[in-house]
């Protein structure tokens, strides 16, 4: 989490600076800063909140002559959301911006504070900045390689020094690139940051650490490195809400075609899909959305391939005793690529030699990089904090590998689905051009808990429609397993409770309909999305019955309007929910 851009080149660096912040602010929005730079000053401004508050502020400064500065939107980690903890942060010589965390900070502020070193802050930033100004004695280059050798964590670091007339930069287990322009240069957290500017970037590795001035230099362990610039395709990187409100709906509404351009080369041609029938066991790791479009490939593996299936979140993945004790495939599902505790599943995964397969939306991503084998979705950029549209091309993918992995064990042999998954973008846009959210919307958007319910596949449904509702809207929401339900959550139910009751496993809609009645005689509200013509309930939603692969795919995207329609409703900010941020990149 936590955004960095920096700038030096002719220009002045406030609208390059700015510019860069708002395209990061998905990182998070606590509060956001700038620090510039000339032969005798640095001019540091922060505030809190939104980009637009640090905008104001800044066109209310008066600003020096500069061509470099370093900028920061901040996802609080250590230290509350105010203006002290607000980045850049300075000691001394140094100012820096951080993104990631110090795991070791306490321990490094009190050997600093022995020194009588004196901290403003909360925050462990101001930490690492006081240790790399008390390494400083001219060489910069050993200052940072001193204080990363002492650091632990993850960091991305953007760094002005008082007597320098450069930018460095450097990083760990966090994401930063450098941006190659005509006699400048740029530091970003991600590419969009700076694709204004420039297309051409080079991928920083580990504590590789940038000099910038009229030129630039890759430095590891005192050697000079060579790197490959890249070229990336600007309009890959360019987005636009295109007439819509908001980001999330707009994203909702590129589903049937994301669909299409991702699915479509597999469906041309199975055997693209990496071929995992070979495997006794298949781990499906990811964090929020990401692990729920995995458990609906889960469901799909375990029923209609016979394949045991342990779908894990990755922040207990990575520390539990995972026994690997039979030929194994992690399968590792996230957006951004970059997931910090999805990262360090798949590293433990490799440390034991197992096989790892990722699902990925950025190509260019540590995720993508570091396993062995990877699936690319086609989302394109995905600017809403909530996940749609990577959701739903995840679950596609898990759906068309399970179909695949059933094929190869024999155990189905039904050559009329790949013709249902061809449909479905068609299927999709039909269900997602409906109007009857909007009346569901109005009817529960007061309500301060919502359930989901539902068994097998339809309990994934469930996790993934509660967690769109309370992050975008923040109403309580709880997904349960509807047999569980009276075994504790139902003394919870009351009059004009509402609670969603998804309905698409045939085998199984029976007993869910059971526990719908057992919600409904206790008063509560209740939501059917089904693909069966029940004409039972006040509230159903019918959708198109498809096989069961494909089905999840057209019940996901009701859910997400509702949420989406509950959100406008309650006056939330539905692109950027408070707390959150895009890309996790802290555990
Ligand atoms: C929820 C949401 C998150 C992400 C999760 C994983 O709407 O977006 O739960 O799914 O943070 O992110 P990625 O997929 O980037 O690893």
């Amino acid at each position: 989490m936590c955004g960095i851009v920096g700038y030096i080149g002719n220009k002045h660096p406030k609208d390059i600076l700015l510019n860069g912040l708002k395209t990061l602010e998905y990182r998070g929005y606590d509060s956001s800063g700038i620090a510039i730079k000339n032969d005798k000053n640095i001019q540091i401004i922060k505030s809190v909140g939104k980009i637009s508050n640090l905008e104001e502020k800044i066109n209310n400064t008066k600003l020096i002559e500069s061509n470099m500065g370093i900028g920061h939107t901040r996802w609080a980690t250590h230290g509350e959301v105010n203006l002290v903890n607000a980045h850049p942060h300075q000691v001394g010589n140094i100012t820096i911006v951080h993104n990631g965390i110090i795991e070791n900070a306490k321990e490094i502020k009190d050997k600093l504070m022995n020194k009588g070193i004196k901290f403003k802050s909360n925050t462990d930033t101001e930490i690492a900045c006081a240790l790399i100004n008390y390494n400083y004695n001219g060489d910069i280059i050993d200052a940072i390689n001193k204080s990363t050798n002492e650091l632990i964590g993850s960091y991305a670091f953007a760094i002005l020094v008082k007597d320098k007339n450069m930018l460095y930069a450097v990083r760990k287990d966090s994401p930063l690139l450098l941006g190659i322009g005509d006699n400048e240069f740029f530091i970003a957290s991600d590419l969009s940051a700076i694709i204004k500017y420039t297309n051409k970037y080079i991928l920083l590795d580990e504590n590789e650490i940038v000099e910038l001035s009229d030129t630039y230099r890759i430095i590891k362990n005192n050697k000079i490195v060579k790197k490959e610039i890249l070229i990336a395709d600007v309009n890959d990187e360019l987005v636009s809400k295109c007439g819509y409100e908001h980001y999330m709906l707009k994203e909702i509404m590129e589903e049937p075609v994301v669909l299409e351009n991702t699915l479509k080369p597999y469906l041309d041609n199975l055997n693209l899909l990496p071929d995992i029938s070979k495997y006794k066991e298949i781990h499906i790791v990811g964090c929020g959305s990401a692990l729920y479009a995995g458990m609906i490939g889960k469901n799909l593996l375990e029923e209609k391939a016979n394949v045991k299936v342990l779908c894990e979140v990755a922040s207990e993945y990575r520390y539990k005793n995972i026994i690997y004790d039979r030929k194994t495939l992690v399968i590792l599902i996230s957006q951004s690529g970059e997931t910090a505790d999805t990262i360090a599943a798949l590293r433990k995964a490799k440390k034991y030699g197992i096989d790892t397969l990722s699902i990925v939306n950025v190509k260019t991503s540590t995720i993508s990089r570091e396993s062995d084998s990877r699936i690319f979705i086609e989302a394109g950029k995905e600017v809403a904090v909530a996940t749609t549209k990577a959701y739903i091309l995840q679950a596609a993918i898990l759906s068309l590998i399970a179909y695949k992995t059933a094929l190869k064990r024999k155990s189905i042999s039904d050559k009329s689905i790949l013709n249902e998954f061809r449909k479905l973008p068609k299927l999709l846009s039909e269900v997602i051009n409906r109007d009857d959210y909007i009346r569901i919307a109005k009817e529960i958007y007061k309500s301060s808990n919502v359930f989901f319910i539902g068994r097998k596949i339809d309990y994934s449904i469930c996790l993934e429609g509660s967690l769109k509702l309370k992050e975008i809207s923040y109403i309580h929401c709880e997904a349960k397993e509807a047999g569980e339900l009276k075994h504790g959550t139902i003394s919870l139910i009351d009059n004009d409770i509402p609670v969603f009751g998804i309905i698409t496993d045939k085998d199984i809609a029976d007993k869910t309909i059971s526990n719908i009645e057992e919600v409904k005689s206790r008063g509560a509200k209740v939501i059917v999305i089904t693909n069966i013509e029940l004409n039972k309930y006040d509230y159903e939603i019918l959708v198109p019955k498809v096989n069961d692969f494909c089905q999840s795919l057209l019940v996901v995207p009701t859910l997400q309007l509702i949420a989406y329609e509950i959100a406008k409703l309650r006056g939330c900010d539905i692109d950027k929910p408070k707390n959150l941020a895009k890309s996790v990149t802290v555990e």
